[in-house]
Protein backbone atom coordinates (compact mmCIF):
# COMPACT_ATOMS: atom_id res chain seq x y z
CA UNK A 1 0.00 0.00 0.00
CA UNK A 2 1.19 3.42 -0.50
CA UNK A 3 2.29 5.31 2.22
CA UNK A 4 0.77 8.72 3.31
CA UNK A 5 2.67 11.83 2.70
CA UNK A 6 0.63 14.10 5.32
CA UNK A 7 -1.31 12.82 8.37
CA UNK A 8 -2.36 16.32 9.82
CA UNK A 9 -3.43 19.20 8.23
CA UNK A 10 -0.74 21.16 9.34
CA UNK A 11 1.79 18.87 7.83
CA UNK A 12 0.00 20.20 4.38
CA UNK A 13 -0.08 23.70 5.22
CA UNK A 14 3.62 23.82 6.27
CA UNK A 15 4.30 21.76 2.38
CA UNK A 16 2.44 24.45 0.55
CA UNK A 17 4.23 27.26 2.37
CA UNK A 18 6.93 25.82 0.98
CA UNK A 19 6.13 25.10 -2.51
CA UNK A 20 4.61 28.47 -3.01
CA UNK A 21 6.56 31.82 -3.57
CA UNK A 22 5.53 35.21 -1.39
CA UNK A 23 3.31 36.20 -3.89
CA UNK A 24 1.21 33.05 -4.65
CA UNK A 25 1.12 32.57 -0.91
CA UNK A 26 -0.08 36.04 -0.02
CA UNK A 27 -2.96 36.16 -2.73
CA UNK A 28 -3.72 32.66 -0.69
CA UNK A 29 -3.80 33.88 3.14
CA UNK A 30 -4.11 36.78 2.37
CA UNK A 31 -8.10 39.42 2.99
CA UNK A 32 -8.66 42.95 1.98
CA UNK A 33 -6.81 45.89 4.11
CA UNK A 34 -6.85 45.19 7.99
CA UNK A 35 -7.57 41.48 7.24
CA UNK A 36 -10.78 42.17 10.23
CA UNK A 37 -13.24 39.85 8.29
CA UNK A 38 -10.35 37.12 7.51
CA UNK A 39 -9.51 37.13 11.32
CA UNK A 40 -13.36 36.99 12.55
CA UNK A 41 -14.05 34.04 10.28
CA UNK A 42 -11.88 32.30 12.60
CA UNK A 43 -12.86 34.52 15.68
CA UNK A 44 -16.85 32.69 15.04
CA UNK A 45 -15.86 29.49 14.50
CA UNK A 46 -13.67 29.39 18.06
CA UNK A 47 -16.14 31.31 20.23
CA UNK A 48 -17.98 28.59 20.05
CA UNK A 49 -17.69 25.25 22.27
CA UNK A 50 -18.94 21.56 21.11
CA UNK A 51 -21.10 20.67 24.00
CA UNK A 52 -21.14 16.52 23.63
CA UNK A 53 -24.17 13.78 23.82
CA UNK A 54 -22.74 10.58 25.42
CA UNK A 55 -24.04 7.12 25.78
CA UNK A 56 -25.13 7.17 22.31
CA UNK A 57 -24.31 4.56 19.79
CA UNK A 58 -21.50 5.99 17.55
CA UNK A 59 -20.29 2.33 16.45
CA UNK A 60 -21.37 3.71 12.57
CA UNK A 61 -20.82 7.31 11.78
CA UNK A 62 -22.74 8.16 8.50
CA UNK A 63 -21.71 12.04 7.22
CA UNK A 64 -23.01 11.28 4.17
CA UNK A 65 -25.56 14.34 2.81
CA UNK A 66 -27.36 14.79 -0.41
CA UNK A 67 -27.35 18.01 -2.83
CA UNK A 68 -29.46 18.53 -5.73
CA UNK A 69 -30.36 14.72 -5.62
CA UNK A 70 -26.66 13.52 -5.40
CA UNK A 71 -25.27 11.63 -2.75
CA UNK A 72 -21.92 13.40 -1.18
CA UNK A 73 -19.50 11.30 1.12
CA UNK A 74 -19.67 14.12 3.56
CA UNK A 75 -21.29 17.95 3.19
CA UNK A 76 -17.96 19.24 1.86
CA UNK A 77 -17.65 21.39 -1.70
CA UNK A 78 -14.41 22.72 -2.76
CA UNK A 79 -15.08 26.70 -2.89
CA UNK A 80 -14.17 28.35 -6.41
CA UNK A 81 -10.70 29.73 -6.18
CA UNK A 82 -9.43 32.17 -8.83
CA UNK A 83 -6.22 31.66 -10.01
CA UNK A 84 -6.02 28.31 -8.75
CA UNK A 85 -3.88 27.02 -11.67
CA UNK A 86 -0.55 28.79 -9.64
CA UNK A 87 -1.24 26.38 -6.99
CA UNK A 88 -1.23 23.46 -9.13
CA UNK A 89 -0.75 23.46 -12.96
CA UNK A 90 -4.46 21.46 -13.42
CA UNK A 91 -5.99 24.21 -11.69
CA UNK A 92 -10.05 23.45 -11.65
CA UNK A 93 -9.50 20.16 -13.49
CA UNK A 94 -7.55 19.51 -10.38
CA UNK A 95 -9.63 20.36 -7.97
CA UNK A 96 -12.83 18.54 -9.50
CA UNK A 97 -10.55 15.50 -9.81
CA UNK A 98 -10.01 16.07 -5.90
CA UNK A 99 -13.66 16.54 -5.27
CA UNK A 100 -14.55 13.16 -7.25
CA UNK A 101 -12.08 11.04 -5.60
CA UNK A 102 -13.32 12.33 -1.90
CA UNK A 103 -16.82 11.98 -3.11
CA UNK A 104 -17.46 15.77 -2.56
CA UNK A 105 -19.45 19.12 -4.97
CA UNK A 106 -16.60 20.85 -6.82
CA UNK A 107 -17.69 24.78 -7.97
CA UNK A 108 -15.16 25.45 -10.45
CA UNK A 109 -13.98 29.11 -10.79
CA UNK A 110 -14.73 31.34 -14.25
CA UNK A 111 -11.40 33.19 -13.63
CA UNK A 112 -9.11 29.54 -13.06
CA UNK A 113 -8.32 27.65 -16.24
CA UNK A 114 -8.70 24.97 -17.99
CA UNK A 115 -12.49 26.01 -19.24
CA UNK A 116 -15.43 25.31 -18.32
CA UNK A 117 -15.84 22.06 -20.70
CA UNK A 118 -12.11 20.45 -19.79
CA UNK A 119 -12.81 21.27 -16.25
CA UNK A 120 -16.76 19.18 -16.39
CA UNK A 121 -14.69 16.29 -19.15
CA UNK A 122 -12.30 16.36 -16.28
CA UNK A 123 -13.88 14.50 -13.46
CA UNK A 124 -17.52 12.61 -12.94
CA UNK A 125 -18.66 13.93 -9.57
CA UNK A 126 -20.82 16.94 -9.17
CA UNK A 127 -19.92 20.13 -10.46
CA UNK A 128 -20.66 23.55 -9.91
CA UNK A 129 -19.66 26.50 -12.24
CA UNK A 130 -19.33 30.18 -10.81
CA UNK A 131 -19.62 32.85 -12.55
CA UNK A 132 -18.35 36.67 -11.99
CA UNK A 133 -20.49 38.56 -14.79
CA UNK A 134 -18.06 40.04 -16.92
CA UNK A 135 -20.22 40.82 -20.05
CA UNK A 136 -23.54 41.50 -21.43
CA UNK A 137 -26.60 39.37 -21.66
CA UNK A 138 -25.25 37.79 -24.49
CA UNK A 139 -21.82 36.85 -22.74
CA UNK A 140 -24.13 35.11 -19.95
CA UNK A 141 -26.20 33.56 -22.00
CA UNK A 142 -23.25 32.15 -24.54
CA UNK A 143 -21.89 30.86 -20.76
CA UNK A 144 -25.09 29.20 -19.40
CA UNK A 145 -25.28 26.87 -22.47
CA UNK A 146 -22.09 25.99 -22.51
CA UNK A 147 -22.30 25.45 -18.58
CA UNK A 148 -25.59 23.48 -19.15
CA UNK A 149 -24.48 21.71 -22.12
CA UNK A 150 -20.99 20.35 -20.11
CA UNK A 151 -23.21 18.58 -17.68
CA UNK A 152 -22.73 21.28 -14.48
CA UNK A 153 -25.51 20.69 -11.50
CA UNK A 154 -25.85 24.36 -11.53
CA UNK A 155 -24.61 27.53 -12.29
CA UNK A 156 -23.65 29.91 -8.83
CA UNK A 157 -23.32 33.99 -9.46
CA UNK A 158 -20.78 35.31 -6.98
CA UNK A 159 -22.74 38.66 -6.30
CA UNK A 160 -19.99 40.58 -2.89
CA UNK A 161 -17.41 41.34 -5.87
CA UNK A 162 -18.97 44.62 -6.99
CA UNK A 163 -15.53 46.38 -7.24
CA UNK A 164 -11.82 44.68 -6.99
CA UNK A 165 -11.04 44.56 -3.11
CA UNK A 166 -7.92 46.35 -1.91
CA UNK A 167 -5.46 43.44 -0.72
CA UNK A 168 -2.52 45.14 0.35
CA UNK A 169 -0.54 41.99 0.52
CA UNK A 170 -0.98 42.36 -3.75
CA UNK A 171 -1.07 45.82 -3.69
CA UNK A 172 1.97 46.44 -1.88
CA UNK A 173 4.10 44.05 -3.60
CA UNK A 174 2.52 45.88 -7.04
CA UNK A 175 1.06 42.37 -8.31
CA UNK A 176 -2.00 42.16 -10.00
CA UNK A 177 -3.64 38.69 -9.59
CA UNK A 178 -4.26 36.62 -13.35
CA UNK A 179 -7.83 36.88 -11.62
CA UNK A 180 -8.05 40.10 -11.64
CA UNK A 181 -5.92 41.21 -14.58
CA UNK A 182 -7.10 43.23 -17.90
CA UNK A 183 -8.37 41.09 -20.46
CA UNK A 184 -10.14 38.95 -17.91
CA UNK A 185 -13.71 40.47 -19.35
CA UNK A 186 -14.99 43.18 -18.38
CA UNK A 187 -15.27 44.51 -14.71
CA UNK A 188 -17.95 47.24 -15.31
CA UNK A 189 -20.76 44.33 -15.50
CA UNK A 190 -19.58 43.34 -11.89
CA UNK A 191 -20.36 46.38 -10.29
CA UNK A 192 -23.43 46.65 -12.53
CA UNK A 193 -24.72 43.21 -11.55
CA UNK A 194 -28.26 43.27 -10.21
CA UNK A 195 -31.22 41.74 -8.89
CA UNK A 196 -32.44 42.24 -12.52
CA UNK A 197 -29.61 39.64 -13.69
CA UNK A 198 -30.83 36.81 -11.25
CA UNK A 199 -34.55 37.40 -12.24
CA UNK A 200 -33.36 37.09 -15.73
CA UNK A 201 -31.25 34.33 -15.26
CA UNK A 202 -33.79 32.27 -13.36
CA UNK A 203 -36.41 32.96 -15.91
CA UNK A 204 -34.62 31.27 -19.00
CA UNK A 205 -32.10 28.92 -16.98
CA UNK A 206 -32.57 24.95 -17.26
CA UNK A 207 -29.98 24.18 -14.17
CA UNK A 208 -30.37 25.41 -10.84
CA UNK A 209 -29.25 28.88 -9.86
CA UNK A 210 -27.03 29.83 -6.75
CA UNK A 211 -25.63 33.32 -5.46
CA UNK A 212 -22.88 33.25 -3.48
CA UNK A 213 -21.94 35.53 -1.08
CA UNK A 214 -25.08 36.29 0.72
CA UNK A 215 -25.08 37.64 4.28
CA UNK A 216 -28.09 39.68 5.12
CA UNK A 217 -31.48 37.73 6.10
CA UNK A 218 -33.05 40.36 3.55
CA UNK A 219 -31.01 39.84 1.06
CA UNK A 220 -31.75 35.86 1.33
CA UNK A 221 -35.35 36.19 1.49
CA UNK A 222 -35.28 38.68 -1.89
CA UNK A 223 -33.29 35.43 -3.81
CA UNK A 224 -35.69 32.47 -2.29
CA UNK A 225 -37.98 34.92 -3.77
CA UNK A 226 -36.95 34.76 -7.23
CA UNK A 227 -36.80 31.23 -6.71
CA UNK A 228 -32.49 31.39 -5.95
CA UNK A 229 -31.84 27.37 -5.74
CA UNK A 230 -29.32 27.43 -3.33
CA UNK A 231 -27.86 29.79 -0.72
CA UNK A 232 -24.36 30.74 -0.20
CA UNK A 233 -23.41 32.57 2.88
CA UNK A 234 -20.24 33.89 2.41
CA UNK A 235 -17.53 36.93 2.84
CA UNK A 236 -15.65 35.57 0.38
CA UNK A 237 -13.15 34.46 2.98
CA UNK A 238 -12.36 37.75 4.04
CA UNK A 239 -10.98 38.49 0.88
CA UNK A 240 -13.94 41.58 -0.42
CA UNK A 241 -15.45 43.43 2.03
CA UNK A 242 -13.22 44.37 5.52
CA UNK A 243 -15.12 45.13 8.93
CA UNK A 244 -17.99 42.57 7.92
CA UNK A 245 -18.90 39.32 10.35
CA UNK A 246 -17.64 36.44 10.60
CA UNK A 247 -18.99 33.92 8.13
CA UNK A 248 -20.43 31.41 11.15
CA UNK A 249 -21.19 34.82 13.05
CA UNK A 250 -23.79 35.35 9.47
CA UNK A 251 -24.57 31.70 9.48
CA UNK A 252 -25.95 32.46 12.99
CA UNK A 253 -27.79 35.41 12.29
CA UNK A 254 -29.35 34.08 9.07
CA UNK A 255 -31.08 30.83 10.49
CA UNK A 256 -32.04 32.79 13.91
CA UNK A 257 -34.79 34.84 11.50
CA UNK A 258 -35.74 32.53 9.30
CA UNK A 259 -36.16 28.96 7.73
CA UNK A 260 -34.14 28.77 4.47
CA UNK A 261 -35.82 25.80 2.22
CA UNK A 262 -33.47 25.43 -0.16
CA UNK A 263 -29.87 24.24 0.37
CA UNK A 264 -27.81 26.25 2.85
CA UNK A 265 -24.31 26.35 1.74
CA UNK A 266 -21.29 28.59 3.95
CA UNK A 267 -17.81 28.92 3.75
CA UNK A 268 -15.02 30.99 5.98
CA UNK A 269 -12.41 30.30 7.94
CA UNK A 270 -13.70 26.22 7.74
CA UNK A 271 -10.19 23.97 8.32
CA UNK A 272 -11.03 21.38 11.00
CA UNK A 273 -13.46 18.56 11.26
CA UNK A 274 -15.31 20.31 14.13
CA UNK A 275 -15.40 23.57 12.19
CA UNK A 276 -17.22 21.64 9.56
CA UNK A 277 -19.14 19.90 13.11
CA UNK A 278 -20.67 23.05 14.14
CA UNK A 279 -21.65 24.72 10.96
CA UNK A 280 -23.74 22.03 10.54
CA UNK A 281 -24.99 22.00 13.89
CA UNK A 282 -25.94 25.42 13.15
CA UNK A 283 -27.97 24.88 10.02
CA UNK A 284 -25.48 24.86 6.91
CA UNK A 285 -26.02 21.94 4.74
CA UNK A 286 -22.59 21.86 3.09
CA UNK A 287 -19.16 23.36 3.91
CA UNK A 288 -17.16 25.13 1.57
CA UNK A 289 -13.29 25.04 1.45
CA UNK A 290 -11.37 27.22 0.01
CA UNK A 291 -7.72 28.23 1.22
CA UNK A 292 -7.83 24.45 2.53
CA UNK A 293 -7.97 23.39 -1.09
CA UNK A 294 -5.72 25.93 -2.50
CA UNK A 295 -3.04 24.60 0.49
CA UNK A 296 -3.49 20.97 -0.11
CA UNK A 297 -3.19 21.59 -4.54
CA UNK A 298 -0.18 23.73 -4.04
CA UNK A 299 1.70 20.63 -1.61
CA UNK A 300 1.02 18.09 -3.82
CA UNK A 301 -1.85 18.34 -5.91
CA UNK A 302 -4.36 15.98 -6.37
CA UNK A 303 -2.86 13.47 -4.57
CA UNK A 304 -2.33 16.15 -1.49
CA UNK A 305 -5.95 17.48 -1.81
CA UNK A 306 -7.43 13.60 -1.60
CA UNK A 307 -5.19 13.00 1.49
CA UNK A 308 -6.45 16.07 2.89
CA UNK A 309 -10.15 15.50 2.40
CA UNK A 310 -9.38 11.98 3.98
CA UNK A 311 -7.73 13.62 7.00
CA UNK A 312 -10.87 16.25 7.13
CA UNK A 313 -13.10 13.40 6.55
CA UNK A 314 -11.64 11.70 9.84
CA UNK A 315 -11.89 14.71 12.06
CA UNK A 316 -15.80 15.15 10.93
CA UNK A 317 -15.63 11.34 11.68
CA UNK A 318 -14.05 12.03 14.91
CA UNK A 319 -16.13 14.62 16.47
CA UNK A 320 -19.16 13.29 15.55
CA UNK A 321 -18.39 10.36 17.18
CA UNK A 322 -17.38 12.58 20.29
CA UNK A 323 -20.59 14.45 20.27
CA UNK A 324 -22.65 11.54 20.39
CA UNK A 325 -24.50 12.00 16.41
CA UNK A 326 -24.07 8.87 14.47
CA UNK A 327 -25.51 11.20 11.54
CA UNK A 328 -25.57 14.76 9.94
CA UNK A 329 -29.14 14.74 10.95
CA UNK A 330 -28.22 14.14 14.32
CA UNK A 331 -26.63 17.87 14.92
CA UNK A 332 -28.43 20.64 16.03
CA UNK A 333 -27.69 24.08 17.37
CA UNK A 334 -28.03 22.55 20.72
CA UNK A 335 -24.45 20.96 20.65
CA UNK A 336 -23.11 24.26 20.26
CA UNK A 337 -22.51 27.25 22.91
CA UNK A 338 -20.76 30.26 23.29
CA UNK A 339 -16.92 30.16 24.63
CA UNK A 340 -13.96 32.31 24.91
CA UNK A 341 -11.73 32.44 22.91
CA UNK A 342 -8.00 30.68 23.66
CA UNK A 343 -5.87 31.88 21.18
CA UNK A 344 -5.66 35.03 19.01
CA UNK A 345 -7.80 34.06 15.90
CA UNK A 346 -5.61 34.87 12.21
CA UNK A 347 -5.75 32.79 8.71
CA UNK A 348 -3.64 30.05 10.39
CA UNK A 349 -4.65 30.17 14.02
CA UNK A 350 -6.44 26.55 13.71
CA UNK A 351 -2.74 24.80 12.98
CA UNK A 352 -1.24 25.36 16.29
CA UNK A 353 1.43 22.95 15.65
CA UNK A 354 2.07 24.69 11.98
CA UNK A 355 5.82 26.19 12.66
CA UNK A 356 6.91 28.36 9.26
CA UNK A 357 10.33 29.03 9.53
CA UNK A 358 10.16 32.00 7.68
CA UNK A 359 6.92 33.61 9.21
CA UNK A 360 4.02 34.15 6.42
C1 LIG B 1 -10.40 36.19 -5.25
C2 LIG B 1 -11.36 36.22 -6.38
C3 LIG B 1 -10.76 35.88 -7.65
O1 LIG B 1 -10.87 36.14 -4.12
O2 LIG B 1 -12.44 35.41 -6.14
O3 LIG B 1 -9.19 36.25 -5.46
Amino acid sequence: MKKERFRTLHEIVKAARLNLNQTHWDYLVGGTETETTLRRNRHAIDTKALRPHVLNDVSAIDCQTSFFGHTLAMPLLLAPIGSLQVFDPGGGASAAQGAEAAGILAMASSVCTPSIEEIAASAQGPKIYQLYVRGDDAWVDEILERVTASGYVGLCLTVDTAVVSRRERDIAKRVIPTSQAAGNGDFTYQAKLSWREVERLKSISNIPILLKGLSRVDDVKRALDLGVDAIYLSNHGGRQLDQGPGALDILENVVSQMEVPVPLIIDGGFYRGSDVVKAIAMGADLVGLGRLEGWALAAGGVEALVQCLAILRAEIIETMALCGTPTLADLNPSLVEPAPLVSTPDVLSAFPLLQLDEGY
